[in-house]
């Protein structure tokens, strides 16, 4: 199949270099014309796992990229919407999707042929149907479900695993506005035999995906609101509590060996210091502003992102805990990524937990496997030393807060071991054993007082 991708983020690049690998002749399109040139010689502008062998095994044969989305419309049977949806602070933001949506449009009005249009962006239900069907009738002068196509495919990819997500996916949902535009999905993941597909309408596959990431969102802050009555009740440590839930066998079945299934989903309901990213806090916000739109109050999810937004006070309580002032207190800083194997710092809780370093007059040392530039950038040197490794981070530290869940920082207590004053280790993200360090603070779990 003839595909065009327009917008070449981390979906829209990792969708369009898999369905290439997967036999599709595939364009990316974007306007950012050194980001087209990079990808034409191979480079991928992010860093995926994976990404850069699949992109030079592809570039040049079933794939390209280009500025041109005229030319790329024109030469393909399916153009799949991949823009930015953000959240503006009220709500989502779709001037990007209606703009594509008005080009794509304007295409269409001089092709001929039939044409399907797929939503793949993060979009609240309803989009697809109303506004880019709008945008793409009143730019073409043609309609939907007679001279081209309408479907929403959400993306289920992970940062850092958005490849390996993509070629073995769990789960392909096709909405469609008719039967026509449902078959062009199929055929376009017909190479993905044997995956559970679900056919639905556009309104609902955007709701699957909004569904799929609110339920994790939610299942981090229970367990962080959970984590933190431990820590009020004091002699309760939340891994042992959260333990012994994940024994339910409804959540870890037990086999007929006596084995058990340990689903990825049991690594949601553990507390840490907050989620952040591309995905979760954006989208959760935009349900919310979605619902109350429509006159439905979303109380749940409204106190998902409030424990959310509150959770990295809990590190820095923990600080406060232990010294009067922090004022050139040496504090080192394990993890500036929102979460390990990114280089990603959105809505990361290094954030707000490096400000107020920074306003206390701490003498901050920072170290992340890859996300020390794009720190960098942000909180630039104000009270900041930025290392390239844990070794020189930690060494003299007064305090160590370990905020990504980086395996590298599983060495720390060996680390600090021969030092004959001992820091003190806050664990945010309860990866470091309580007893393995000479001083622990941890989330979710408070020494009982004597
Ligand atoms: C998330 C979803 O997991 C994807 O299924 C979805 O496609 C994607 O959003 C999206 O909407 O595009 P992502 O934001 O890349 O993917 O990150 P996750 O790996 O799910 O991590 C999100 C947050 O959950 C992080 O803050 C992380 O610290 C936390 N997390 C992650 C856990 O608490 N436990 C884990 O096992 C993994």
């Amino acid at each position: 199949m003839n595909v065009s991708i327009i917008g070449t983020g981390y979906v829209g690049l990792v969708s369009g270099v898999c369905l290439a690998e997967k036999g599709h002749r595939v364009v990316c399109v974007d306007m950012d014309a050194d980001k087209i040139a990079r990808i034409n010689a191979g480079i991928s502008p992010i860093y995926e796992r994976g990404l850069d062998a699949l992109l030079q095994r592809n570039i040049g044969g079933n794939l390209r990229a280009t500025t041109d989305l005229a030319d790329a419309v024109h030469g393909s049977e399916l153009s799949i919407i991949a823009v930015g949806t953000p959240f503006d602070g009220e709500e989502i933001d779709l001037s990007q999707i209606k703009a594509a949506a008005r080009e794509i449009g304007a295409v269409l009005r001089e092709k001929s042929g039939y044409h399907v249009v797929v939503v793949k962006s993060t979009v609240v239900p309803g989009t697809t149907d109303e506004t880019v069907r709008r945008g793409l009738e009143a730019a073409s002068g043609k309609r939907a479900g007679e001279a081209f196509g309408l479907g929403m495919n959400p993306e289920f990819l992970r940062e850092g695993d958005a490849v390996a997500d993509f070629m073995n996916p769990d789960r392909i949902v096709m909405g469609g506005i008719d039967d026509r535009s449902i078959e062009c999905l199929d055929l376009l993941y017909r190479p993905f035999d044997g995956v559970d597909k679900i056919r639905t309408t556009c309104k609902t596959a955007e709701m699957i995906k909004y569904t799929a990431n609110s339920l994790l969102a939610t299942m981090i802050s229970f367990s962080n609101e959970i984590g933190n009555l431990c820590s009020a009740l004091g002699g309760v440590d939340v891994v042992d509590v959260m333990r012994g839930v994940h024994l339910d066998k409804r959540l870890s079945p037990i086999l007929p060996d006596g084995s058990r299934v340990v689903p990825g989903f049991t690594t949601y309901l553990e507390a840490g210091c907050g989620f952040g990213g591309s995905c979760f806090p954006k989208d959760v916000k935009a349900l919310i502003a979605h619902g109350r739109r429509l006159g439905q109050p979303m109380t749940l999810l409204d106190g998902a992102v409030t424990v959310n937004r509150t959770q990295p006070d809990q590190i820095i309580r923990l600080l406060k805990d232990h010294f009067r002032s922090l004022k050139d207190i040496r504090v080192a800083v394990l993890g500036l990524a929102f979460k390990p194997d990114t280089d990603d710092m959105r809505e990361s809780p290094a954030i707000p937990v490096i400000q107020w370093l920074q306003d206390e007059g701490a003498d901050i040392h920072a170290v992340d496997p890859v996300a020390g530039s794009a720190a960098r950038k942000l909180f630039g040197d104000r009270g900041i030393s930025y290392h390239e490794h844990m070794e020189t981070a930690v060494a003299e530290a007064d305090a160590v807060v370990v905020l990504t869940r980086w395996d590298v920082f599983r060495r720390l207590p060996e680390i600090i071991a021969e030092r004959t004053v001992q820091p003190l280790v806050v664990d945010g993200r309860r990866m470091i054993g309580r007893d393995a360090v000479a001083r622990y603070a941890g989330i979710g779990y408070r020494e009982m007082n004597p």
